[in-house]
């Protein structure tokens, strides 16, 4: 068989089977160098990126002027927002709250007032409820019970009482009125009136 295939070779190449096999060789290494110029590069390896959140840090009872300061302009300060004068930690919803973000005007505010009445206006933006109606107040509650869930709580506004030289009237401190709404945030929050019910979760994650 060997013979046969070494005679064929000198017959029908003129090389002997030696050089035969040599040139062979070299021209499938060629061949090799040159097809893998024309190769897509391999895809990098995929790196799951996930940043890496500090605990939530307490900011005990504060002002909603000294809330300001973690509206999310200073990336190293946690990113906070109010409901009814409790303060959540939302860093893990920069996407929805950090700077360019479709609720950035929320941050480092009490948004209740916005939130039970669906308005991103800023005369709302506010933790000033009084006034409101009982849906606005039921919307309140399961946006209150929504962020009781996600986010940690770090703190609590400090009431701000008017320095009025009328008689003491409690009417002007922020808090109270939250305070006083009857019943806790709805158990079922399946019924939150919010257009993100219909929509898909991974809209802020990507
Ligand atoms: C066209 C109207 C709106 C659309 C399409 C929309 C859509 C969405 C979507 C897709 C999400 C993400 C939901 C999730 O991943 O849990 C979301 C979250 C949110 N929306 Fe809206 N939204 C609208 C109006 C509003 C209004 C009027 C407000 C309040 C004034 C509001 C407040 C919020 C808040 C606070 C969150 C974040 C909740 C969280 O931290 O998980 N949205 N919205």
């Amino acid at each position: 068989m060997w013979e046969m295939l070494k005679e064929a070779i000198v017959a029908y190449t003129g090389l002997s089977p030696a050089t035969f096999f040599t040139i062979l060789a070299l021209a499938l290494a060629f061949y090799h160098a040159i097809s893998g110029f024309f190769e897509p590069p391999p895809p990098p390896p995929r790196v799951v990126e996930r940043e890496v959140l500090p605990p939530p840090v307490e900011v005990g009872e504060i002002t909603e002027e000294e809330l300001k300061a973690y509206d999310g302009t200073d990336p190293k300060k946690s990113l906070l927002m109010a409901i009814k004068g409790q303060i959540y930690d939302v860093s893990q919803g920069r996407g929805f709250y950090g700077p360019g973000g479709p609720y950035a005007l929320f941050a480092g505010k009490d948004a209740s007032r916005a939130l039970a009445k669906m308005s991103f206006e800023e005369k709302d933006l506010t933790g000033d409820i009084s006034g409101l109606g009982p849906f606005e107040l039921e919307a309140l509650n399961d946006w209150e019970f929504k962020f009781m869930s996600k986010y940690a709580k770090v703190g609590t506004i400090k009431k701000t009482v008017a320095a009025t030289d009328g008689p003491a009237d409690d009417s002007s401190q922020t808090e109270d009125a939250a305070v006083k709404d009857e019943g806790g945030p709805s158990e079922n929050q399946d019924e939150l009136a919010h257009p993100k019910e219909v929509a898909v979760e991974e809209v802020a994650k990507e």
